[in-house]
């Protein structure tokens, strides 16, 4: 199974400040170095962390994928067409939420999707669509003409641990089988943690999970230690 790691958050903290620091495209480098297999990144429509020159750079700069999560408008099947990431993956996207909050509704809106699925692949550009795991999307996922989908893992993950742990995982596991047996390639992501990932390998063939979340925490502490001693060193 295949690691993307997602960057969004260090271009958060970044933006934080407004000045350059820490710099997502350091961060990329980072991952991959340490057994990241492609970097996945969410332009969004108000730019809240990724921006358009990180993801200029970073298709320059990658050694392996950039995976770009992107809403279904205009704008960013234009800046797609013309950056070309290996792969970009579909999202519903509301200005107002923190992160996303749910799957792409491919089955209501089967015409505009597939319309918007064409352009992307006839360029050479894998398309994944971001969708609950449930057998109406998986099916119409199926009719796209998209590659992938990649399963949303956030109701799982908000059940991990509780009585409605097995209900989510299955949904997961069946649609999964589903996906694959209409031809296509399954990913997931959204809540994984170090806790909740190992049931991922329970559901067969998964092709690549996309955390972020987790990985950016974890790296803070993990790094916390190391960074008070060097400033502490430096004003002894
Ligand atoms: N996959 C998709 C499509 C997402 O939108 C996100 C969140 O940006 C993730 C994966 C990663 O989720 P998390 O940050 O919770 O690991």
């Amino acid at each position: 199974m295949l690691l993307g790691v997602n960057i969004d958050h260090v271009a958060t903290l970044r933006n934080a400040r407004g000045g350059i620091e820490p710099d997502p495209i350091i961060a990329a480098e980072i991952c991959e170095n340490n057994g990241a297999t492609s970097i996945t990144t969410h332009l969004r429509e108000d730019r809240r962390h990724i921006k358009d020159n990180d993801v200029r750079t970073l298709i320059k700069t990658l050694k392996t994928n950039l995976n770009l999560e992107m809403a279904v408008t205009d704008e960013m099947q234009k800046i797609a067409l013309e950056i070309r990431p290996n792969s970009v993956c579909l999202v519903p996207e509301k200005r107002e939420e923190v992160t996303t909050e749910g799957g792409l509704d491919v089955a209501g809106q089967l015409n505009k999707i597939t319309e918007f699925v064409k352009p992307l692949k006839d360029a050479g550009i894998l398309v994944s669509l971001f969708i609950d795991p449930s057998e109406e999307q998986v099916i119409a996922s199926s009719k796209t003409g998209a590659q992938f989908i990649e399963m949303h893992t956030g109701t799982y993950a908000n059940a991990f641990g509780t009585e409605k742990e097995t209900e989510a995982f299955e949904a997961l596991k069946n649609s999964a089988k589903l996906a694959q047996s209409l031809g296509l390639k399954v990913n997931a992501g959204h809540g994984l943690n170090y806790e909740n990932v190992h049931r991922m390998h329970e559901i067969e063939g998964l092709y690549e999970l996309n955390i972020g979340h987790s990985i950016i925490s974890k790296a803070v502490f993990e790094g916390l230690g190391i960074a008070v001693q060097k400033m502490s060193d430096l004003i002894k």
